[in-house]
């Protein structure tokens, strides 16, 4: 792909991008015949075909419309078209397009060519596809198309991920490929395994491995600057390969969603891939403790007792309540172990949190302002909303344990993600900068690529975006 400021006389394809009031003032009269045809409104898409090649008038909704709406407009006329569009020098025409808008233009054609399920062929998108633009430099358009690629990198490799069946994903099979691409892009990848874990203490992580098949694999991944001084995000991702509840057992019904459990920490690797490409002047220390939760002989039992790595001591009264004990650990280590300006945990944590928000944000924990409406704002710029919950200290009482300083559930069947996040709390060892995103329910659900529920991408462009416009 190469985007390229020029305009040349004749083109065989045209991405003609209109508002509606652009339309309304001028395309409409300029191009009479498709009039009754076209309005500008989101989405709308004309397809013009005449002998010299093809117009497509692409409707991109009101004036004022906001630079997210670009790239999902941008996204569906690509998911839609691809298999029509053309690898060819294309002339993009839209005149009033903001330097922000004709990124986020491009993002959206980029990432709008994933395709499902593991076919790598972006159809048009190979170095035969010029786009021409002449209302932006070259400089401007060649950041542009890293930035783009870079994105598109990242939220494909966290929906790759995502979306393979749990036989395809085993903890070694992930292992693997996240030692390969810590090499690829010069970050540095650690892992503990059982034994080691042991030695250190992860006990509550520990307590959900060790009902599986496979090797606990707690990794640590730490992309590092050049640049001195720069700031550090410590960054934790739920990753449950596969969530059968342990003995605790899910329900068979919906069990095929809990491949999706590894949701926070595809969200962390699309970051770290975007932080990598674009060489962003900071340091990431991201912790994924792997896992599945199987139901086995050695698998964990309700009534339990375990010693997390804190110290501090758990009484497991639902196996299926993993994800925060792999937090905790996961939180604990990193917040010993590692001088963060940041931590921000993201995990497919709660129903409850599903059930509250359904689709449309995430929910979010914090012990801190800033943070907290740094995300606030971050995602409602890139429309990976969040929303702020409480984390008042009454829902403490309902996690203490009659013989151990926690329990793992409150047993009463109210607000568990709240719960969890006062869980996950009694980890992060005081760190005054601490987010905890639950986005059970945006990470895996409705998308344009596919007919059943799949990997949305959630969290790449909300981190990407925060990590590099706040460092
Ligand atoms: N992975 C689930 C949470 C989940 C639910 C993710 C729906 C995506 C969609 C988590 O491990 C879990 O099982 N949570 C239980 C906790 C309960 C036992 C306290 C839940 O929310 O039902
Ligand atoms: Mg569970
Ligand atoms: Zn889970």
């Amino acid at each position: 792909m190469k985007l390229i400021n020029k305009k040349n006389k004749n083109y065989t394809q045209v991405f003609h991008l209109f508002t509606e009031e652009e339309w309304a003032k001028s395309g409409r009269n300029f191009h009479k015949n498709i009039s009754t045809f076209f309005t500008g409104k989101k989405h709308d898409v004309f397809i013009q075909v005449h002998e010299e090649g093809t117009v497509y008038f692409i409707g991109l909704g009101k004036l004022g419309v906001q630079s997210f709406e670009v790239q999902q407009v941008a996204l569906k006329f690509s998911q839609t078209y691809k298999e029509k569009i053309q690898a060819v020098p294309t002339l993009v025409l839209a005149d009033l397009m903001s330097e922000r808008q004709f990124e986020e233009f491009i993002k959206g054609l980029l990432t709008g060519t994933y395709h499902y399920p593991f076919e790598k062929t972006h159809a048009f998108w190979n170095p035969g596809f010029e786009l021409h633009f002449e209302n932006l430099s070259q400089k401007k358009l060649d950041h542009i198309g890293k930035k783009a690629e870079a994105i598109s990198n990242g939220q494909t490799a966290c929906q790759e991920w995502l979306n393979k069946p749990a036989n395809l994903k085993k903890p070694d099979i992930f292992s693997l490929y996240l030692k390969n691409l810590a090499k690829k892009y010069d970050i540095k990848y650690t892992v503990f395994n059982r034994k080691k874990c042991e030695e250190l203490g992860l006990g509550a992580y520990l307590s959900v491995n060790q009902g599986s098949a496979y090797d606990a694999a707690f990794t640590i991944l730490e992309y590092k600057t050049t640049v001195k001084n720069a700031r550090t995000f410590g960054l934790v991702g739920k990753c449950v390969l596969f969530d059968t509840g342990g003995i605790s057992l899910k329900n068979p019904d919906n069990m095929h969603y809990m491949k999706s459990d590894m949701g926070g920490a595809t969200a962390v690797l699309g970051t770290l891939i975007y932080a990598a490409e674009m060489q962003l002047p900071v340091n990431i220390v991201a912790i994924l403790p792997i896992t599945d939760n199987a139901i086995s002989e050695k698998a964990f039992l309700p009534s339990d007792v375990i010693t997390a790595y804190n110290g501090k001591t758990i009484e497991v009264l639902n196996t299926d309540a993993e994800g925060r004990m792999i937090l905790a650990d996961g939180l604990s280590y990193l917040a010993k172990n590692f001088k963060t300006d940041f931590l921000i945990d993201l995990a497919t944590l709660t129903g409850s949190s599903v059930r509250m928000f359904g689709d449309t944000c995430g929910a979010l924990f914090s012990n801190s302002e800033e943070l907290k409406n740094l995300l606030l704002t971050t995602g409602d710029k890139t429309n990976q909303k969040l929303w702020n919950l409480p984390l008042w200290d009454i829902w403490k009482d309902d996690i203490r344990s009659d013989v151990a300083d926690l329990k793992n559930i409150s047993m009463k069947p109210i607000g568990d993600c709240i719960v969890a996040a006062k869980f996950l709390e009694q980890f992060i060892e005081n760190h005054p900068k601490w987010a905890h995103l639950d986005i059970a329910g945006v990470a895996f659900g409705n998308v344009g690529y596919a007919k059943e529920k799949a990997a949305t991408g959630f969290g790449v462009q909300l981190l990407a975006d925060l990590i590099e416009n706040y460092h």
